[in-house]
């Protein structure tokens, strides 16, 4: 009975959902604060790793890596030091090409890897419309972080999702419609391997093991996180996991073994994913070929 509510009640949710037209500004809001988690990186936390909520997107986590150091910048609407003087066709640069304007803080500068246009440039226009349409609504908030340091030139891995594109029309099939959220959300970034800042997508896709040292300000000695194979192999990755393991561990952080997992990956963003969205991701996971 209480199962046959819940699925009656989903398919409810979403009736109702698409029935209730959402302005722009609130599907920014939705893609910004749930899948694409651009607050893990660019929010700034207490010293529990709380986020600071009135703080909210002035700058956060700084990245050292053998090819540069930098800091998530301030992307509030303030004009010093934030993106308020940017153009909308400047900010969606930013996010695609991983470019700065030609102006201002840090002028024609490319962006550090670690910001995944490479991923975002996946984005369907209306997408990345929205995303510019929040973030004018974001309060703006003063503060300035370290500009980067490069130890080498910046290149991105090409993904090859991202490379192919998306349309509405490949929407009609959950795995694509899956696959979209899976390259908006960067997965197979922190999930593929990895081997001297070079992600390898084409034959270790979703493999894991690459290593995420513990954030900033935990205790010395504090073990680094490696990301775990999230393929279809049944061994050695997720393929023997109901959807409600891995349901259960992208929004809650729960292994199906009931272990908490760690840090980096963004558990309490992807816990407002709607429940349509987190099937769909499901459904492309398990066509993820298996590996070792
Ligand atoms: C994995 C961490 C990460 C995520 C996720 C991320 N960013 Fe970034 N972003 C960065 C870092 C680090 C930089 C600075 C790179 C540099 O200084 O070279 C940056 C730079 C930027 C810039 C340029 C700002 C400036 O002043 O130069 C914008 C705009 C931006 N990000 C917006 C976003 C938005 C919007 C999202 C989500 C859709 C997002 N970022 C997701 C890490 C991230
Ligand atoms: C910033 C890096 C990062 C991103 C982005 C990321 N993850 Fe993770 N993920 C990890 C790490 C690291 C772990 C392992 C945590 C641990 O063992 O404590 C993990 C664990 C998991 C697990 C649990 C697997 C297991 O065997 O325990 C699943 C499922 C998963 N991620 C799916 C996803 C999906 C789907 C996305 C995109 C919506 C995603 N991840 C985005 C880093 C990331």
């Amino acid at each position: 009975m209480f199962r046959f509510c819940v699925v009656g009640c989903v398919w409810l949710l979403g009736f109702v959902d698409a029935a209730m037209a959402e302005s722009a500004a609130e599907r920014g809001d939705y893609l910004v604060n749930t899948i694409m988690a651009c607050g893990n990186c660019h929010s700034p936390r207490d010293a529990n790793g709380q986020m600071i909520k009135e703080k909210a997107f002035s700058g956060g986590l700084t990245f050292n890596t053998p090819g540069f150091v930098a800091t998530a910048p301030n992307i509030t609407p303030d004009r010093e030091t934030g993106i308020g003087s940017w153009s909308d066709a400047e900010v969606k640069r930013a996010l695609v090409e991983g470019v700065r304007p030609d102006h201002g803080r840090l002028a024609g500068v490319a962006l550090a890897a670690i910001m995944p246009a490479n991923f975002y440039k996946a984005l369907l226009p209306d997408d990345l419309d929205a995303i510019v349409a929040y973030l004018h609504t974001v309060k703006p908030a003063r503060y300035e972080v370290p500009g980067p340091v490069y130890k080498a030139t910046v290149r991105r891995d090409p993904y090859p999702d991202a490379e192919a594109g998306f349309s509405k029309t490949m929407f009609k099939d959950p795995v694509r419609r899956g696959a979209y959220l899976v390259t908006i959300g960067h997965c197979m970034e922190c999930h593929s391997a990895w081997s001297r800042g070079v992600s390898d997508f084409k034959t270790g896709l979703g493999r894991g093991g690459r290593v995420f040292p513990p954030r900033e300000g935990s205790p010395e000695g504090t073990p680094g996180t490696t990301a775990s194979n999230i393929t279809s192999d049944r061994a050695s990755g997720i393929g023997a996991w109901t959807d409600q393991d891995i349901a259960r561990a992208i929004t809650h952080g729960v292994a199906r073994d009931g272990r908490m997992l760690k840090p980096p990956m963004a558990y309490a963003f992807y816990a407002g994913l709607k429940p349509a969205d987190l099937a769909d991701i499901i459904a492309y996971l398990h066509t993820a070929p298996p590996l070792q």
